[in-house]
């Protein structure tokens, strides 16, 4: 039976430990540092499967807690669309993200396949965001969000929360179905890397398959405070004050929204109707196929590669990419000439 070396594990229970001198103490975003950065292994909690042995595998460029190295660093979320149309993310069976590796190419006895999972006839590639700044979008208060969906805006566009079961409002991931960024980290450090904890308690493989660690969280509840306080500390994006009437002329900012609160992060985090083209089928919380988030565009001069699949390589391929709900938006940045399509290219480049 492949379990993980308990001497190890208790190696790793201690690290943690002396990591954090004591359990109780504050959340120390230098301790979180060094966990995002962390090359874990099996006996550390590592798999059975997973995407990475680090966050900073995936959230690198052009520095630690940014994108994937040139922009992108994917992740493939798999579900199974049945004939009635109901959307199973596949929680148990390999979902909700495909796990490219297996802790057997690492030495460790295990039969579970890594890799988009039997039964899955959906998959829907997602590149890593930077994330600069998610500790200022943690903080706005729901009700700023939800303030947004109620102010009608031109061309038909209607903003909507995606409002989760316990009546949070979702504001991380590219379809926003997350709602705070210990949160989001729980889940990243089972999904990505395999390491359970109190917020992601299982591994969401199939039970007592290699290891014998579905019950017990492999870390605790510090790892996530720690690394949501590196997060936390991260510098912000500062946008300049570029002009922005052009952006703001053709209607862009009827959902890319400068200010939220006090955050100057030109998303007014809610989901739109993007159409046909960038539909992946994919329901989480209250966002089906066609509805993102929309993304926040501060840092947009940092990144390499656009929309939530990396599929743009241009801000215009990025802004050509826009239907549903973005329609008339678009409509006007095909009219504008050679020279007003560079000025707003630039613009964007500022924030
Ligand atoms: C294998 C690549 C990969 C690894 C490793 C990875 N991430 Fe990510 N990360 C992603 C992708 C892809 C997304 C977007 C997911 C989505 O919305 O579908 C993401 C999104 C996020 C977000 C949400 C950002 C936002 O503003 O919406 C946070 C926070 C995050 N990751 C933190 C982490 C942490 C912490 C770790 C380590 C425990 C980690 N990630 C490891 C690929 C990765
Ligand atoms: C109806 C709402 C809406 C309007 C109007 C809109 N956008 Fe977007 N925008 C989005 C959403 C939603 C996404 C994310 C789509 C995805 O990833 O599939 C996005 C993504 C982007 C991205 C890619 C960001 C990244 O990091 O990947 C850029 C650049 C962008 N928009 C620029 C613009 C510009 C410029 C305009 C005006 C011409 C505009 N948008 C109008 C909703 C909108």
């Amino acid at each position: 039976m492949p379990r993980k070396p308990r001497a190890a594990w208790i190696g790793f229970a201690l690290l943690v430990l002396s990591a954090s001198a004591c359990v109780s103490s504050a959340p120390s975003a230098e301790r979180g540092r060094d966990l995002f950065a962390r090359d874990f292994t099996p006996a550390e909690g590592l798999g059975p499967l997973y995407n990475a042995t680090s966050c900073v595998g995936c959230h690198a460029a052009p520095s630690v807690g940014g994108t994937g190295a040139h922009g992108l660093a994917t992740v493939v979320r798999v579900g199974k669309l049945s004939g009635d149309g109901a959307f199973d993310p596949m929680l148990g069976h390999g979902g909700p993200v495909a796990r490219a590796h297996s802790v057997a190419e690492l030495g460790v006895n295990c039969t579970l396949n890594p890799g988009v999972p039997a039964g899955a006839n959906l998959t829907s590639v997602r590149n890593a965001p930077a994330l600069y700044g998610d500790g200022r979008i943690d903080a706005i208060p729901d009700s700023v969000i939800l303030a947004g969906a109620q102010s009608p805006r031109p061309d038909g566009i209607q903003g909507r929360p995606n409002l989760l079961p316990d009546g949070q409002v979702g504001r991380f991931g590219w379809k926003g179905d997350t709602s705070t960024l210990r949160q989001f980290v729980g889940e990243a450090f089972r999904n990505e890397l395999g390491i359970t904890n109190p917020i992601a308690p299982a591994d969401l493989v199939p039970a007592g398959a290699c290891g014998g660690d579905m019950g017990t969280p492999e870390a605790d509840a510090s790892i996530v405070a720690d690394v949501v306080a590196y997060l936390d500390n991260l510098p912000a994006p500062e946008p300049s004050s570029a002009d922005p009437a052009l952006f703001t002329s053709l209607g862009c900012d009827s959902c890319h929204v400068a200010r939220l609160g006090e955050v100057p992060l030109y998303s007014d985090l809610l989901l739109h109707d993007m159409g046909r083209a960038l539909d992946d089928g994919v329901v989480q919380g209250s966002a089906t196929g066609h509805d993102w988030r929309t993304a926040p565009l501060w840092g947009l001069g940092q990144r390499a590669r656009y929309l939530h699949d990396g599929r743009a390589q241009s801000l215009e391929a990025a802004i050509l990419a826009h239907a549903g709900e973005a329609e008339p938006a678009v409509q006007r940045f095909r009219a504008l000439s050679a020279d007003e399509r560079a000025a707003l290219i630039a613009f964007l480049g500022t924030l």
